[in-house]
């Protein structure tokens, strides 16, 4: 490996261990637009730490983080850091588990490094583009091509009950058909547990950048694809729907959206 994934290791794996010492003391909690979308001071602090070991090493290079500690990037121009502190902050509030630390770095529109770094469990996913997908610096298989039929969805109950992204109906079929669906709570370890072969799907109308982008080259490394709902490719400049598996799953499920 060279220096910009080792760089990225380390301060990822940092950062899991100042969130490890830390999720055990008191700390300040804050709702930002409603009672599930929360952010902690450890969240802010871990993104603070992240940009600061980025910078240092990589002045001229962009970040867009979700703590919004710096301004957004108006275009995918130059090198761009894709940063979520803590993807899954309701899970490290509450289960204390099952979250991690999301990193893409994207050069000149191209994804090109992809991290996820679940750190209860201790296991850090990366992707080098076209140089495959690893789980602990083991080289993950090929994504096994599923039907619905045949897959474990990843998918929050909410977008079977009535809301403004999309119709129910249209994916309450998915579900029925499954072999089951999860609803782990973080967007960048369900689709790192994609890559890994843990589940064959993942599902979402309400996606940023630093929850997808990591685990979307993960993905794509290992033969699958990650889009939108409707079958297009991402923007990375805005919130989006996500659906992602292997070709063959994310092919079915359109059958069943484009009705
Ligand atoms: C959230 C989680 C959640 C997903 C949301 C994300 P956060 O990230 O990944 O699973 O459904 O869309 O915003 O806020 O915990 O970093
Ligand atoms: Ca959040
Ligand atoms: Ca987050
Ligand atoms: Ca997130």
């Amino acid at each position: 490996m060279q220096g910009l994934e080792l760089h990225a290791i380390d301060l990822m794996k940092r950062a899991g261990k100042y969130i490890r010492q830390k999720m055990d003391q008191a700390y300040h909690i804050e709702e930002k637009t409603n009672k599930s979308d929360l952010v902690t001071e450890i969240d802010q602090h871990v993104e603070d730490l992240l940009i600061k070991g980025i910078l240092e090493k990589y002045p001229d290079h962009l970040i867009y983080g979700e703590e919004g500690r710096i301004e957004r990037p108006d275009t995918l121009d130059g090198t761009i850091w894709f940063v979520d502190p803590i993807d899954g902050t309701m899970n490290f509030i509450r289960q204390k588990r099952l979250f991690a630390v999301s990193i893409a770095i994207m050069i000149d529109g191209e994804l090109r490094y992809g991290f996820v770094y679940d750190v209860m469990a201790d296991e850090m996913f990366h992707a080098i583009k076209g140089q495959g997908a690893y789980e602990n610096g083991i080289r993950l298989d090929p994504i096994e091509d599923r039907p619905v039929k045949e897959a474990i969805i990843c998918m929050n109950a909410t977008w079977v009950t009535a809301n403004r992204r999309i119709d129910p109906n249209l994916l309450a079929p998915l579900v029925r058909d499954a072999v089951g669906t999860r609803a782990v709570g973080a967007a960048s370890l369900e689709l790192a547990w994609v890559a890994a072969g843990r589940v064959d799907g993942y599902i979402t109308m309400r996606n940023m950048p630093w929850d997808y982008a990591a685990g979307q080259l993960l993905i794509e490394e290992l033969g699958g694809r990650v889009g939108t709902i409707e079958g297009a490719d991402m923007s990375f400049l805005e919130q989006t729907s996500v659906l992602a598996g292997s070709q063959r799953f994310v092919s079915d499920v359109l059958t069943y959206v484009q009705k």
